[in-house]
């Protein structure tokens, strides 16, 4: 399927590593034109330089620590700057802090929001005026089962990915409208460094092997095995290009069949 992403422009955040650079990697390879963000200047370098091996060569990066209002103000500027549109934006975040519910201090509770909540909220809040006035655009926001399915020791997590869940519903609803689609892609367990650190935290928790912690996960999943970033990746360059032309206020999960609710 030609997902007709050629002459379209998209913004990433938290993209120098992990699901934000197979997303960003997955619209190159269909064309498009793919502004990188994160917060560390070389994550992205490397994460440009691992591109242009790839082929893909000059991609742009901007520093961005998402919990900093300020920086999400300058890298919509700066993704106008460079391309004089924003057809789609990818909002992903760092990982929230693990721990049981009674854990989390104060502190870690509103690094977890400016991070994983009020980010979606800052990059919308921008970007969203900008497609209306295009005649559209797309908004997908990578989140976690975690927003429809509660996960061991991910305490923040799965009570900030529902907010963001909601917060994007209700706004969705307010552009549809205006051509401006706004979907939020839920991923399982899918390899990167996180889902490494995670692991690792729970081995060292539990007195658990490595091979112990991933076999305990694998089994809650029905196909039995952790996801590839690639099977991540191709569905959301899918969602956020115009042949999901109808497609909009969705949760959709990328997860093995992980979470068990029946929509
Ligand atoms: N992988 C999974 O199976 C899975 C499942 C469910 C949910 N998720 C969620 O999906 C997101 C991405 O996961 P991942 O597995 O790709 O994690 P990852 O490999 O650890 O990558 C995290 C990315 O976030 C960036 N980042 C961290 N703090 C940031 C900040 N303050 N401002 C901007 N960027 C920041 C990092 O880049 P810099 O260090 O360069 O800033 C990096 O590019 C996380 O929120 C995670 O909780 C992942």
């Amino acid at each position: 399927m030609n997902l007709d992403l050629g002459d379209k422009c998209f913004m990433v955040t938290a993209a120098s590593k992990g699901l934000g650079l197979s997303v960003a990697r997955e619209l190159l390879r269909e064309g498009a034109r793919v502004l990188l963000s994160s917060s560390n200047r070389s994550n992205l370098e490397i994460a440009a330089e691992k591109l242009k091996t790839e082929g893909f060569s000059d991609v742009p990066i901007w520093v961005t620590d998402l919990t900093k209002k300020e920086d999400i103000q300058r890298l919509i500027r700066m993704a106008q700057n460079i391309f004089g549109k924003i057809d789609g934006v990818v909002t992903n975040c760092g990982g929230p802090p693990a721990g049981p519910p009674l854990a989390i201090t104060d502190e870690q509770w509103q690094t977890a929001f400016d991070s994983v909540f009020m980010s979606v909220v800052r990059l919308c809040r921008l970007v969203v005026p900008i497609m209306e006035e295009q005649g559209g655009g797309s908004v997908l926001a990578i989140t976690s089962t975690s927003a429809k399915q509660p996960i061991e020791n991910l305490t923040t997590s799965n009570s900030l990915r529902p907010a963001v869940a909601g917060f994007l519903k209700y706004l969705s609803n307010e552009i549809a409208a205006k051509n401006v689609r706004v979907n939020v892609i839920a991923p399982g367990r899918i390899l990167t460094d996180r889902t490494l650190e995670l692991d690792a935290a729970l081995a060292k928790r539990t007195g658990k092997s490595m091979d112990e912690v991933r076999a305990h996960y694998s089994a809650e999943i029905p196909m039995g095995r952790l996801g590839d970033v690639d099977e991540f990746s191709t569905v959301c360059a899918f969602l956020l290009s115009p042949r999901a032309s109808y497609i909009t206020g969705q949760t959709i999960c990328v997860d093995g069949g992980r979470v068990q609710s029946l929509f």
